[in-house]
């Protein structure tokens, strides 16, 4: 089936990016979150960025328009005449599950319905629905509009086909995609947030302070920024919640998280999107 709709849930950091990809593109995108404030930022944020790409040259007038063309809503009954979702909700498994529900029984049933989730099991989020061989990850990074990976997960049912039509996509926006395994974590959070994670053993055991580190893995390693900047810039709540799902479900205590880790979130230094983290943004 030719893919020509795109309902996007979340218009937070993710979903707005993915839903400004999607439109740049090429695709129709309704953008959809629980609330008129939500759906709005989500859109100022979109004109923000399609602004600067389009100055850059890296977009086209009629590409930034459609863009700003993305219909908000706030009530999830568009989804019926959606060619495929993509759902990039809060990281929460009784929401996205009970969103998984909700969608299996509005959506048409050929439609595969993806997530964008960074660590919650595709198998069991697949589960939730009477289709799990349509129900697939599509995993991009942050910011979304920048940069070109999209993981695709396969859960334990996902059919070839629902595998295709992510890749499809995928490329059609522009990036490229990757078939990984369901298993926690998948490839990306496995390897990025041990590596995060242990930056943060090292500033709480003062090998180094924060600027310290993170010039060491830039300069050193050539990352485009240290772990503790892009610790900031994902969310350290996001940061511990993976740590915790790589810890519990592969049972192995070289995942707990760092103290130091666990004490901030419960302070509220969220990174970027607070105002505070590992640097300050105020
Ligand atoms: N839209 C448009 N422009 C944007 C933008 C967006 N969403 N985000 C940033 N930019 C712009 C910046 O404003 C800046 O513009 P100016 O040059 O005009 O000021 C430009 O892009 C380049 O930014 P910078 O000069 O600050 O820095 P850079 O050249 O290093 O590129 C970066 C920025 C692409 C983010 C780069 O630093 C990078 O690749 N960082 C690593 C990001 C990363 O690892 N992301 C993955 C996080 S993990 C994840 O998302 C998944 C998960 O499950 C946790």
């Amino acid at each position: 089936m030719a893919i020509k709709s795109i309902f996007v849930i979340g218009a937070g950091t993710m979903g707005n990016g993915i839903a400004q990809t999607a439109a740049v593109s090429g695709y129709k995108v309704t953008m959809m979150d629980v609330a008129e404030d939500f759906v709005q930022r989500g859109k100022s944020t979109i004109a923000k960025s399609v602004e600067k790409l389009a100055e850059k040259g890296r977009i086209t007038a009629e590409q930034k328009q459609a863009a700003l063309d993305i219909v908000p809503v706030t009530d999830i009954k568009g989804v019926a005449e959606a060619d495929l979702v993509i759902e990039a909700a809060t990281e929460n498994p009784e929401v996205k599950f009970k969103l998984f529900q909700d969608l299996d029984s509005i959506a048409r049933p050929q439609i595969v319905l993806a997530s964008n989730t960074s660590s919650i099991s595709l198998t069991k989020l697949a589960a939730a629905t009477k289709r799990p061989d349509k129900v697939v990850g599509m995993h991009f990074f942050n910011p979304v509009p920048l940069m070109s990976l999209i993981e695709i997960v396969r859960g334990l049912g996902t059919s070839d086909a629902s595998v295709d039509t992510a890749l499809e996509v995928g490329k059609q926006m522009g990036k490229t995609p990757v078939v990984v395994n369901d298993s926690p974590g998948f490839v990306s959070n496995r390897v990025l947030c041990p590596m995060i994670n242990e930056a943060i053993f090292a500033l709480e055991e003062g090998v180094s302070d924060a600027e310290g580190i993170d010039t060491v893995m830039k300069l050193g390693m050539a990352h485009p920024m240290g772990p503790l900047t892009l610790a900031d810039l994902i969310g350290l709540d996001v940061v511990l919640y993976v740590m915790e799902v790589l810890q519990r479900d592969l049972g192995d205590s070289k995942y707990r998280p760092a103290p130091l880790l666990r004490r901030m979130v419960d302070a509220g230094y969220l990174g970027r999107k607070s105002g505070k983290g590992f640097y300050d943004y105020k």
